[in-house]
């Protein structure tokens, strides 16, 4: 007999999608668009910068706290972006990516049974770290514009999906976005909330949730004393006319947010894993005390380039450049998606864009998805990875243009190969 020897907070997790569709992509050569990161380049001045730090050996450990020059780059960066004025010495926190900063907030913010609320669609990381943690995530749907029969918009507070047939989404509708029911959201806080995660701009959805909608989950935090733990890492890749608000710059919430953020994410170095987050002393002193038993330290060089990063962007075009980069790619992978036959839904944020598929003659994501990498050569993600409750989802399929012109050209190549309908 053989004996389980993995710990219960753990055994239910196995392994994801992610790799089933990455070894499928690999396998039968796709371009992969499923990836969640940029297949180019960062910036040479940054990547120099760490070269720099290397040679100059600065090679030993950092302040567990993150370098004081980091800590003062972000909190200028906060400053430059009227968000706040944060003390680097006590609100300011460099973790081992967000992954990171997410993982030690949750550890250092809740205790088993504490109540968690999670929007679904979610960052996969998010259930595991409430779990490990011994606490009960609790679920608010985020609802993708749907039209009826007739075309017309369904009545947004109806959200009828559920009885809905499969139908088609709204194609390319620049004033619409996800949407959560407010009453939805409201029967999820109880006694025993402790917690809510906030991802804006939000992956898998590309929302940006609005100024209107952060005011009423303030009301609701504040009304129940629930802490957020904002992960704001795309918050750089914001279209317009959509617009990134920290919701720690809120009346009331800045003493009850933690903001985590991600280098990788802002200057397409992922795998360099700096990221921080940003919140009142108190918060900070949470995390804290998570940090330095999780990772201690993050590595010093790229510490060091990361400042050199968050300095010299303050200063230059850096932010709008990317921002115009992304909506190219953004613009030119949905006409690729959108010529193959799947409508797009809007992206107001990140670098995700969601195609609806409902027409493709699947009754599953995951199975149109295997198809895509393994007949067509172009590799997805299934959205209903990102769902606690996988009944009643939209057919959808997740695409990232964080790639090459090139990448995404290759794509339609693949669907053009196959005699998909085109018109990019
Ligand atoms: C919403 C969200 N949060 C956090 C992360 C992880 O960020 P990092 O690579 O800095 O750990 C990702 C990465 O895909 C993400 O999409």
């Amino acid at each position: 007999m053989t004996i389980n020897r993995t710990a219960e907070r753990v055994r239910s997790f196995g392994t994801s999608i992610f790799a089933e569709i990455s070894a499928l992509a690999v396998q039968h050569g796709a371009v992969n668009l499923g990836q969640g990161f940029p297949d180019f380049a960062g910036p040479a001045w940054v990547k120099d910068a760490a070269a720099e730090a290397i040679s100059a050996d600065l090679n030993q450990y950092a302040p567990y706290l993150g370098l004081p020059r980091l800590r003062e780059a972000i909190a200028a960066t906060w400053s430059a972006h009227g968000w706040r004025e944060v003390d680097p010495a006590n609100e300011v926190t460099v973790t081992s990516g967000a992954t990171e900063a997410i993982f030690g907030a949750v550890q250092a913010l809740i205790n088993p049974g504490d109540e968690v609320i999670i929007f679904e669609p979610f960052y996969d990381a998010y259930v595991p770290d409430v779990v490990m943690a011994g606490g009960v995530p609790k679920y608010v749907r985020l609802y993708p514009p749907l039209k009826d029969e007739g075309g017309r918009m369904k009545d947004e507070a109806q959200h009828s999906i559920a009885s809905a047939e499969p139908s088609s989404l709204i194609l390319h509708p620049s004033s619409l976005s996800w949407s959560f029911d407010p009453a939805e959201l409201a029967a999820a806080f109880s006694p025993r909330t402790r917690l809510l995660l906030l991802n804006t701009p939000n992956n898998p959805t590309g929302k940006v949730f609005s100024p209107a909608e952060l005011a009423q989950i303030a009301e609701l935090c504040i009304q129940h004393d629930v802490v957020v733990i904002a992960d704001e890492v795309y918050d750089q890749l914001v279209f317009a006319p959509a617009v990134h608000t920290p919701i720690a710059t809120l009346p009331g919430m800045w003493e009850r947010t933690l903001t985590v953020n991600s280098i990788g994410k802002t200057f397409s170095l992922t795998g360099w894993k700096i990221g921080y987050a940003v919140g009142p002393a108190d918060l900070t002193a949470a995390l804290r005390a998570a940090h330095q038993w999780i990772t201690f330290a993050t590595s010093t060089p790229l510490q060091v380039a990361a400042a050199v990063a968050l300095e010299r962007a303050a200063n230059c075009d850096y932010y709008a450049e990317l921002r115009a980069e992304y909506a190219e790619r953004r613009d030119l992978l949905a006409d690729v998606l959108v010529g193959a036959g799947f409508p797009t839904l809007p992206v107001e944020g990140s670098y995700f864009i969601m195609a609806d598929i409902s027409q493709a003659g699947f009754s599953s994501d995951a199975d149109f998805c295997r198809w895509l990498t393994r007949d067509v050569g172009v590799a997805a993600i299934p959205p209903s990875a990102f769902y606690a409750d996988t009944c009643d989802l939209p057919l959808l399929a997740r695409f990232c243009f964080a790639k090459k012109p090139e990448t995404l050209r290759a794509a339609a190549e693949r669907f053009q190969a196959r005699g998909f309908r085109f018109q990019a």
